[in-house]
C-alpha cells in the first residue's frame, strides 16, 4: 500500500509554476496577479485565503486581497467583481465560498469574466469542461487527476466511483475521470447499496463530507482511495475514508490532511498562470 503524498506533489506543481513565471517575466513583463475576495470572517475561509496568499508569494504571483464585511450586499460584491473584470492588471478572480446568506452564489459565479475564472465555476467554463474542451480545470478535481498521474495510476477502462455530486468536486470530478476514459459512477445521498458499488470500484473519490463513510469492508483489495473530505471532528480533521480500516486493503490511499488538500491551491496557481498567459502573453 502506498500513501499518496499530496504535500510533495503540490510543492512540485508550485515549483513548475514558479519556474515558468520566472521565464515569462524575465523580459520585464508584469507578474501574474490573483484577486481573492473574502466576504465575512469565517475562520476556515480565512485560513484558505492566507494559504492562497502564501502560495502566490512562493510562485511569484501578485496576490490582491479584498475583504468585505459579513453584511456586505450582493450588489456591493457584484460591483467589486465588475471592477476586477475590467482591470487589465488582474488575471484571476476568486471569490471565497461559502458566501453569507444574503448573497446568491450563482449570481456571483456568473458575474466573473470567464477568462479570469480560475475556480472554473462559471457556467461557460463548466460547459466547456463537460464538452471536453476546458480552458480552466476546476482546482480540486484537477489536483486529484494530477495525483493519479504522478503515481502512475491509469484511469482508462477502470471502474471509478465518485461519492458526492457537488458542483465544486463531484460533478467536475466525474467529467475529468470520464475524459480519461474511466467508467464513472456517481453516488450520492439517495444511492442504494453504496457498499456494492464501492466493492466493485478500482478508484474511489470520496467527496461527500461524511467522515469515515468509506470503511475497509467496502473496499476491493488494491483499490485506489482518494479522499477529498475534510471535516473537523473533536478538533481533529477527518476524511470521508476511514483510513485505519481501509489502509490495509488499499493499493493507494490519500491521507487527511496532506493528501488532496494541498493540491487545490497548487492547481489554483496553475490556473492563474494560464489566465495570465491568455491576457498578457
Ligand atoms: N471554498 C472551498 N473550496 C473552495 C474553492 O475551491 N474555491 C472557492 N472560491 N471557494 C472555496
Amino acid at each position: 500500500m502506498t500513501v499518496i503524498d499530496g504535500k510533495a506533489v503540490s510543492a512540485k506543481v508550485k515549483t513548475e509554476v514558479a519556474e515558468e513565471i520566472k521565464v515569462l517575466c524575465s523580459g520585464g513583463k508584469r507578474a501574474p496577479s490573483l484577486a481573492v475576495v473574502l466576504v465575512g470572517d469565517d475562520p476556515a475561509s480565512q485560513v484558505y485565503v492566507r494559504n492562497k496568499k502564501k502560495a502566490c508569494e512562493l510562485c511569484g504571483i501578485t496576490s490582491l486581497e479584498y475583504l468585505l464585511g459579513g453584511d456586505a450586499s450582493e450588489s456591493e460584491l457584484l460591483e467589486l467583481i465588475n471592477r476586477l473584470n475590467s482591470d487589465p492588471e488582474v488575471d484571476g478572480i476568486l471569490v471565497q465560498m461559502p458566501l453569507p446568506r444574503q448573497i446568491d452564489a450563482s449570481n456571483v459565479t456568473k458575474a466573473i469574466d470567464p477568462s479570469k475564472d480560475v475556480d472554473a465555476f462559471h457556467p461557460e467554463n463548466v460547459g466547456k469542461l463537460f464538452l471536453g474542451a476546458p480552458e480552466f480545470l476546476p482546482c480540486t478535481p484537477a489536483g486529484v487527476m494530477r495525483l493519479l498521474k504522478e503515481y502512475g495510476i491509469e484511469v482508462c477502462g477502470k471502474n471509478c466511483l465518485v461519492v458526492g455530486r457537488s458542483n465544486i468536486v463531484g460533478k467536475p470530478m466525474a467529467a475529468l475521470l470520464l475524459a480519461e476514459n474511466g467508467t464513472v459512477t456517481v453516488a450520492h445521498s439517495k444511492t442504494k447499496d453504496l457498499k456494492s458499488l464501492a466493492q466493485n470500484a478500482d478508484i474511489i473519490v470520496a467527496a461527500c463530507g461524511r467522515p469515515g463513510m468509506i470503511a475497509g469492508d467496502m473496499v476491493k483489495p488494491g483499490a485506489v482511495l482518494i479522499d477529498v473530505g475534510i471535516t473537523r471532528v473533536d478538533g481533529a480533521l477527518k476524511g470521508d475514508v476511514d483510513f485505519d480500516s481501509c489502509a490495509e486493503k488499499a493499493g493507494f490511499i490519500t491521507p487527511v490532511p496532506g493528501g488532496v488538500g494541498p493540491m487545490t491551491i497548487a492547481m489554483l496557481m496553475k490556473n492563474t498562470l494560464a489566465a495570465y498567459k491568455k491576457h498578457v502573453c
